[in-house]
């Protein structure tokens, strides 16, 4: 979270005197729907839906999708286990892929992962670096597949000009604390598409959404059993003023990564970038020769937990709830044991994919600050330059 204060105060003030908390209200504010129409102005899809979490907007949107029992879906080796989780939240299991040297998905990979059983693709628009989203967008249609945006830590972001979450069949962000704009919590779910919109309306909400409101009209699928997954007016309030802090906030990340990239240019290497452009700027990351070499650094910086193969939560190998193949409390309701899934699920092991171990234990990242002036930024300068010599 970069920038919070008075406006947000004000809105959420004005919520709390209106008595009108619950989403979907007869109130003058309706602060939910219209933050649903403003994202679907701003990011320019017809369906927008604002939900508890990034979680929940990527679960919904696979439901959505008729992803379940018996599919596979290819996830990147590099991403947070939320992305895994939601695709055993559908029913499904997880294939990983490896990752390049721009820490994103590996077109080529996902490639060699596809099988008769796989449904869908989860590019990860991972630190707010654009996915390689053209040759990825190419697989899926040369093999009928499915593409959701993990574009949980990219909110805002773009690809040759697109917006990371718009691109595939559906996108999902998240507004948890540490992301670009936030409520705390928070997500939203980007589709183009009706059908998945439909389904996805009545799962993230299934018990309130035929109750309250006219939220049914027009929708042709039947009601079934969901979650509860909606979002409220105090967190819709907060992420309306975040919303038109977006853009602003993405310009101050891209210009200050740029000013400390340029200035290290002839210092050390960078990892590759599928769009510098529609990057959002968060996070430098600089790219050495040998794993030794990126902790010698690390060490320098002293920023222990600046090297992507190292934070614990974001690389497979880690994800133990799913290397251990435990999907549910509930044995019956567990994908990793169900009858539909017992032909096609992969063996999971900490080094099938050693390429991206390499690549994530190589990089040290430099995290950006939209609000640095331009003298913290040559103080940062000088400290990233002392610790490439040390
Ligand atoms: C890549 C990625 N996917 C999904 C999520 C889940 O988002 P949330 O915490 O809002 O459920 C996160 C959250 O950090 C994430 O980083």
């Amino acid at each position: 979270m970069f920038r919070i204060g008075m406006e947000e105060i004000e809105e959420i003030t004005k919520v709390i005197n209106s008595k009108q908390l619950f989403k979907v209200n007869s109130g003058e504010l309706r602060e939910s729907e219209n933050l649903e129409a403003e994202m679907r102005e701003k990011f320019g899809v017809p369906y927008t839906l604002m939900m508890t979490s990034g979680h929940a907007a990527l679960t919904s949107a696979l439901i959505g999708m008729g992803v379940g029992p018996g599919d596979q879906v290819i996830i990147p080796a590099y991403t947070y286990i939320a992305t895994a989780i939601a695709v055993v939240a559908a029913g499904a299991i997880p294939v990983i892929a490896q990752i390049d040297e721009s820490l994103t998905i590996d077109p080529d990979d996902i490639e060699r992962k596809i099988t008769k059983a796989t449904k869908a693709i989860i590019p990860v628009h991972i630190q707010g670096f654009p996915c390689a989203m053209d040759k990825i967008m190419a697989i899926a249609k040369k093999h009928g597949l499915l593409v959701l945006e993990d574009a949980c830590q990219g909110d805002g972001g773009s690809f040759k000009g697109q917006r990371l979450a718009t691109i595939g069949d559906a996108g999902a962000f998240s507004f948890n604390y540490y992301k670009i704009i936030s409520a705390g919590e928070g997500g939203a779910l980007l589709t183009k598409n009706r059908e998945i919109f439909e389904r996805a309306l009545i799962y993230h909400d299934s018990s309130a959404v035929a109750f309250f409101g006219t939220q049914l009209d027009g929708v042709t699928t039947e009601p079934f059993c969901g979650q509860e997954f909606r979002t409220n007016e105090i967190t819709s309030a907060i992420l309306r003023c975040q919303l038109k802090k977006l853009d602003p906030i993405l310009a101050d990340l891209r210009a200050n990564k740029k000013y400390v990239m340029d200035a290290l240019a002839d210092d050390c290497a960078f990892i590759k970038s599928n769009d510098i452009e529609g990057d959002c700027g968060t996070t430098i990351g600089i790219m050495f020769g040998t794993a030794a070499e990126a902790d010698r650094f690390a060490e320098a910086m002293n920023a222990p937990g600046s090297i992507p193969g190292k934070t614990k939560k974001h690389i497979y190998a880690d994800w133990a709830s799913i290397m251990n193949k435990r999907g549910a409390f509930h044995p019956a309701m567990d994908p990793f044991k169900m009858e539909a899934n017992k032909d096609i699920i992969p063996n999971y092991t900490k080094d099938m994919c050693k390429a991206s171990l390499d690549i994530l234990c190589r990089v040290c990242y430099i995290g950006v600050n939209p609000d640095w002036t331009k003298a913290e930024m040559d103080a940062e300068i000088a400290k990233i330059k002392a610790a490439l010599k040390a």
